[in-house]
């Protein structure tokens, strides 16, 4: 028996007016929006439909489903959630962030012009500098927190304007509606990254942009066990390619994965608004702490573009980066006090991270280009989770302690000898490990 759509699924369209509510609040769509009952059995949550391939009714029909890389039912969800949110008409999922980008790079092709921000998550720059330069596609990195550096960036040849606004990892802004209005002047397709501001506090579509992107393994799945990606837009002419070259490369998630992005779409709101509370909390402490040089947050009062954040965007985010010096001795001083915040990639879960930019995140950005950006080896990036914020805070000052003594290291817990891993004969697996390196 083939799944058709059910017609109760009719009730919630794309862009999340749910029936009877002409205009949902977002936490309500979040809950209601995009996703579907299962027409089978009622179940309140979307199935994991966990299958390659689907009945077909006839020879040469167009079914809904023939193939889960083209589509899966758990993804269409996901899709249309995901669109839902940022106010776009179409929506796309990916396997991660990168392969989102990567799908939106793939309408270029050789003699094609990139203009982008200059401060930008380092993968993207990797894939833009490394990858698709290779193929005769230039860049132009410029610093966007100022639109005329952007508008005389465009040439005859430019196709795409690449935007993250709060930057990774130095939480600069873009007026996204003066860089969009430029770009769409100049016949040029503006992206945004919204990955750090969440459809919860920036929608860029609202601002003019035409195209989305998300790394959803970040705070829309929250949790720091699934990766994706998206691609989101209102334009269909646009939508169209992205939609083929999804298919036709395949980096689509499976199943599973779409069902945990949706489970954490659910709670996005909820989430946002304790990392933003939380992540005030730790910009001001850290603002005040005489072992912090600078503090990068568009929270505070201080930062440049304050007044820019407060107009664009609803709340501040979760994400703040602060300098302790010039070198990253203090880094690992800091490390070694550090108990609650985990040094990890990644950022937006429920528990809080940290991370040394210039040797994690943005290591495949060149040194000197790194360091001209504004990256020094100093600098520290916080995701600050959703914990108890005065916890994170006496954590904090532990930390910044030993970073600012002499030696550094609070006094670490052992952590208990892992028991030794062994194979099926009783050997140690380590030895055995040994022995077929030694063989090879
Ligand atoms: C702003 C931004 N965009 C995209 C990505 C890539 O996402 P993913 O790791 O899911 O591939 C990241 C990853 O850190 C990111 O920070």
């Amino acid at each position: 028996m083939s799944i058709r759509h059910d017609s109760r699924n009719e009730r919630r369209d794309i862009r999340g007016e749910v029936q009877g509510l002409a205009r949902p609040a977002f936490d309500t769509i979040a809950i209601h929006g995009g996703a579907f009952d299962d027409p089978l059995s009622g179940s309140v949550n979307v199935p994991v439909y966990q299958t390659v391939t689907y009945g077909q009714d006839e020879v040469g029909g167009t079914p809904a489903y023939c193939y889960s890389r083209t589509g899966n039912p758990t993804r269409t969800a996901l899709e249309r959630q995901l669109a839902t949110l940022e106010g776009a008409e179409h929506g796309l999922a990916f396997a991660s962030g990168m392969a989102a980008i990567n799908n939106v790079l793939n309408v270029l092709k050789s003699g094609d012009h990139v203009v982008a921000g200059q401060d930008l998550y380092g993968g993207a720059y990797r894939i833009f500098t490394k990858l698709y330069a290779k193929f005769g596609v230039t860049f132009t990195f410029v610093d966007t927190t100022d639109p005329a550096n952007v508008a005389g960036a465009i040439t005859r040849r430019t196709r795409l304007l690449w935007l993250e606004s709060p930057s990774n990892p130095l939480l600069r802004l873009t007026d996204i509606e003066a860089c969009a209005g430029i770009a769409r002047r100049a016949g040029v397709v503006s992206v945004v990254d919204n990955t750090f501001a969440t459809p919860v506090l920036q929608r860029p579509l609202d601002l003019g942009a035409d195209v989305v992107v998300h790394s959803t393994t970040k705070s829309l799945a929250g949790h720091s066990d699934v990766l994706g990606g998206a691609i989101l837009t209102r334009d269909a002419e646009l939508h169209e390619p992205f939609r083929f070259f999804q298919n036709a490369v395949g980096a689509v998630p499976g199943p599973q994965d779409c069902f945990l992005v949706l489970r954490g779409l659910r709670t996005v709101g909820l989430r946002v608004e304790r990392h933003c509370l939380n992540a005030r909390r730790v910009a001001e402490f850290l603002a005040e702490h005489p072992a912090v040089k600078r503090v990068y947050y568009p929270g505070l009062a201080s930062h440049p573009q304050y007044a820019l954040a407060r107009r664009q965007q609803r709340d501040f985010g979760g994400v703040v980066s602060f300098e302790l010096g010039d070198d990253v001795e203090a880094v690992k001083r800091f490390a070694s006090g550090c108990r609650l915040w985990t040094l990890a990639e990644s950022l937006g879960g429920v528990k809080s991270l940290w991370c040394h930019p210039p040797t994690m995140t943005h290591a495949s950005v060149e040194p000197e280009v790194r360091r001209g950006n504004g990256i020094r080896d100093g600098l520290i990036r916080l995701s600050v989770g959703i914990e108890d914020a005065e916890d994170l805070i006496a954590d904090l000052a532990a930390a910044l302690e030993c970073a600012a003594s002499a030696r550094g290291s609070r006094a670490r817990k052992t952590p208990p000898e892992p028991p030794p891993r062994v194979c099926r004969d009783g050997a140690r697996l380590e030895d055995a490990c040994a022995a077929r390196e030694t063989a090879i």
